[in-house]
């Protein structure tokens, strides 16, 4: 792919992302639970997860009817996790993707539940039964076990918990940087695995594209934290300067807002790298991808 090609790549990727997940999350679903799910899932959030997993899959010639269901997957947990991530107990906020959250619009009941529900419709669209699509059982299996441990309690649900638990302490760097790599960074490296599975890659590739992975994973909370710092709520699409104001610690509390940015730089080079030695060809999808995850805005 040629750099200049990578916009339209990634608006025509945007566009089957959002058809598949408004064709997968349920309208009609009880005492309208349906409706809540669709609002937290559709018309929003920048679908990066999504994206890495069909850059990766592209990278590797991977099966397409896999990587776009492994796609709204993992976008089905990101939003769940979003979706409680907001709620009283937790972070507390009224604005996500520029409109009130899920639990302000409908209720803390209900937005807990949609986040269940999203949680297991995540791995209804991994496991098609034969009239709806055909992923081989082996491959259905490999994603699911990738998901799954990365949304659990080794991974964001497990960085979730130290995130509240960490409320007003002082972080050691070595602490963050485990609680980031978890309830972020382990989402986007699975989103990179999941896209790596679908072309049967192992070994070097495989531990290169983890490596990647992990790097930009870590990056993203990186500049999550520096964003709710140096960004308007209208640019944000949710509410700025909330880790000040629920006492969280972040990479720019603990290193400080320069220390903070040069690190992500850092990250992303490690990424770059991590291509390089992948052995795989054309991988710059992958590398504009990282570029992104460091240089946007919101
Ligand atoms: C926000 O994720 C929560 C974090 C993990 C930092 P995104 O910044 O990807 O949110 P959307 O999906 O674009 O709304
Ligand atoms: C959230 O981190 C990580 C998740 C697993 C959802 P944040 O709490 O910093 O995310 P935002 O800033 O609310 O999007
Ligand atoms: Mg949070
Ligand atoms: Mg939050
Ligand atoms: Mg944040």
């Amino acid at each position: 792919m040629k750099p200049t090609e990578f916009d339209q790549w990634c608006s025509t990727e945007l566009d089957a992302v959002e058809s598949a997940l408004a064709a997968w999350v349920p309208g009609d679903a009880p005492a309208g639970i349906g409706e809540t799910m669709r609002y937290g899932v559709l018309d929003g959030g920048k679908r990066l997860r999504p994206l890495l997993v069909l850059a990766t899959a592209r990278v590797v010639h991977g099966e397409r009817d896999a990587a776009l269901r492994a796609a709204c997957a993992v976008e089905l947990i990101h939003a769940y996790s979003l979706v409680h991530d907001d709620m009283p107990c937790m972070d507390n906020d009224v604005l996500r993707r520029g409109k009130p959250t899920v639990h302000v619009r409908y209720g803390e009941a209900q937005a807990m539940l949609a986040g269940d529900a999203m949680q297991a419709l995540a791995f209804e669209v991994l496991t098609p039964t034969s009239t709806e699509g055909l992923v081989a059982p082996a491959l259905q299996a490999r994603l699911c076990g990738l998901l799954a441990r990365a949304a659990g309690h080794a991974g964001m649900a497990g960085g979730q918990a130290i995130d509240l638990a960490s409320i007003g302490k002082p972080l050691s760097e070595a602490q963050l940087r485990d609680m980031h790599h978890r309830k972020t960074g382990a989402l986007l490296r699975a989103s990179v695995q999941m896209g790596a599975a679908c072309g049967n890659v192992e070994g070097a590739a495989w531990d290169a594209l983890s490596e990647y992975g992990d790097a930009i994973g870590l990056a993203f909370q990186v500049v999550d934290d520096i964003l709710d710092v140096t960004q308007a709520s209208e640019t944000l699409g949710k509410t700025a300067g909330k880790d000040l104001d629920n006492n969280k610690p972040t990479y720019v509390s603990v290193l400080g807002l320069d220390a903070a940015r040069r690190h992500a730089q850092t990250l992303r080079d490690t990424a770059h790298a991590a291509l390089a030695r992948s052995g795989l060809a054309d991988v710059t999808p992958l590398a504009l991808l990282a570029d992104k995850v460091v240089e946007r805005d919101n």
